[in-house]
């Protein structure tokens, strides 16, 4: 039995007004708590990692006097959201099946402001020894096909909690704000259209993507210019 099995397990102590209830309604006491539980581990998780990213912002700040993070956001998923994507997958529906198979519960979006920034800030996460990298896709250096760009790690992180340690995955998407900006924008155009986009505007979106990348990369060389780097 894993440590976070061990630790969902725990519920079976169930408050007394609870213990007296019918047993489906124990059931789903039993799930609700669980869930969440869940949820204040990720967020947890989450607090850990957006405080180590700020504190390398903090110190890019004092050795190089400059922030190389524009932004942070980040989100524990939804019950609705995890309930939708489980049933997608054709998945059982239950807190235990949502920490299996989805690991982007916790998500994290950095945004920066040099695509150079973005590799520095994942090896600063990969260099941390209690963290442990599952998963790395770089849709910098291989776009997705509607031209989306972003550096995607899934890190597991150790959450010290009172009785024991246990590690939950975090999703953490680093991009630059030229990415940012084009991602949210093909978001929000893809959400507002029920249908499908056309193939013409998918292409057209798609160059914009390139567009926008092309330019992201002439900053890049400027910056290293004037930083003679
Ligand atoms: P999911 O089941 O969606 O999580 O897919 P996956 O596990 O293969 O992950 P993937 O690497 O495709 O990244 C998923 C996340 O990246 C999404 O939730 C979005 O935040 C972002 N993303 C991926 N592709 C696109 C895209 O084409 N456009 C935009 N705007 N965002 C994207
Ligand atoms: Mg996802």
């Amino acid at each position: 039995m894993s440590d976070i099995d061990f630790y969902l397990d725990g519920l079976s102590q169930l408050p007394a007004v609870i213990e007296r209830g019918e047993d489906s309604q124990q059931e789903f006491a039993v799930t609700m708590l669980q869930f969440l539980q869940l949820e204040h581990l990720y967020e947890s998780a989450i607090n850990i990692v957006t405080t180590y990213l700020n504190n390398l912002d903090g110190e890019f700040n004092v050795r190089f006097q400059r922030n190389p993070i524009h932004n942070i956001e980040s989100r524990v998923k939804s019950a609705e959201s995890i309930v939708g994507k489980l049933q997608k997958k054709g998945l059982p529906i239950t807190p235990e099946s949502a920490r299996r198979n989805l690991l982007d519960l916790a998500g994290i979006r950095v945004t920066c402001y040099y695509i150079s920034d973005i590799y520095e800030l994942a090896n600063m996460l990969t260099r941390r020894d209690d963290f442990v990298l599952i998963k790395q896709k770089d849709y910098i250096k291989h776009p997705k096909k509607s031209g989306y760009r972003s550096l995607h790690m899934i890190v597991n992180v150790p959450v010290h909690l009172s009785t024991m340690k246990v590690y939950a995955p975090v999703e953490i998407q680093i991009r630059t704000m030229a990415m940012d900006f084009w991602a949210s924008l093909e978001h929000q155009l893809k959400y507002k259209t029920t249908a499908e986009l056309t193939p013409e505007i998918s292409e057209e979106l798609r160059a914009c993507a390139d567009q926008i990348a092309e330019t992201d990369m002439r900053m890049q060389r400027i910056f290293m210019e004037i930083n003679d780097l």
